[in-house]
């Protein structure tokens, strides 16, 4: 069993949120917007948390489920990822659409 922190509160988050917690892990939601990581938390169940977001991640793993852009920015410092894997869900960068 493992603490998991997931940074954002949307359709990757909610989808690993349920995974890590029907595999018995501690989960921690963290959102920009506070509401969402709440209702976010409470749909998982379990022993799931919130965190504040811009705060060190509580997990032992650290997933980001943002925008590819937005994840660069959002990057927790290294002094608070020193002891934690970090995985991402943005492989690639988000490419504009054609207007043609
Ligand atoms: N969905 C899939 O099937 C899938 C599969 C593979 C990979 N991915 C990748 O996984 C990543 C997340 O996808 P998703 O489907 O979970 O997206 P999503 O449902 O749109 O969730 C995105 C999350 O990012 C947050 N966010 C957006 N702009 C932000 C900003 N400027 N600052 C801080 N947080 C911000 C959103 O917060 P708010 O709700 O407050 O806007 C939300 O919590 C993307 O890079 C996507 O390409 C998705």
């Amino acid at each position: 069993m493992s603490n998991i922190s997931i940074i954002g509160a949307g359709n990757m988050a909610g989808t690993i949120g349920a995974r890590a917690v029907a595999g018995g892990n501690t989960v921690e939601v963290m959102g920009r917007d506070q509401s969402k990581a709440d209702a976010l938390a409470k749909t998982l169940g379990g022993r799931t948390t919130t965190g504040e977001w811009g705060t060190a991640p509580a997990g032992d793993i650290v997933i980001l489920a943002l925008l590819y852009d937005v994840s660069c920015r959002s990057l927790p410092s290294t002094e608070t990822l020193s002891r934690a894997r970090l995985l991402s869900t943005s492989a690639i960068p988000s490419i504009p659409r054609s207007t043609g």
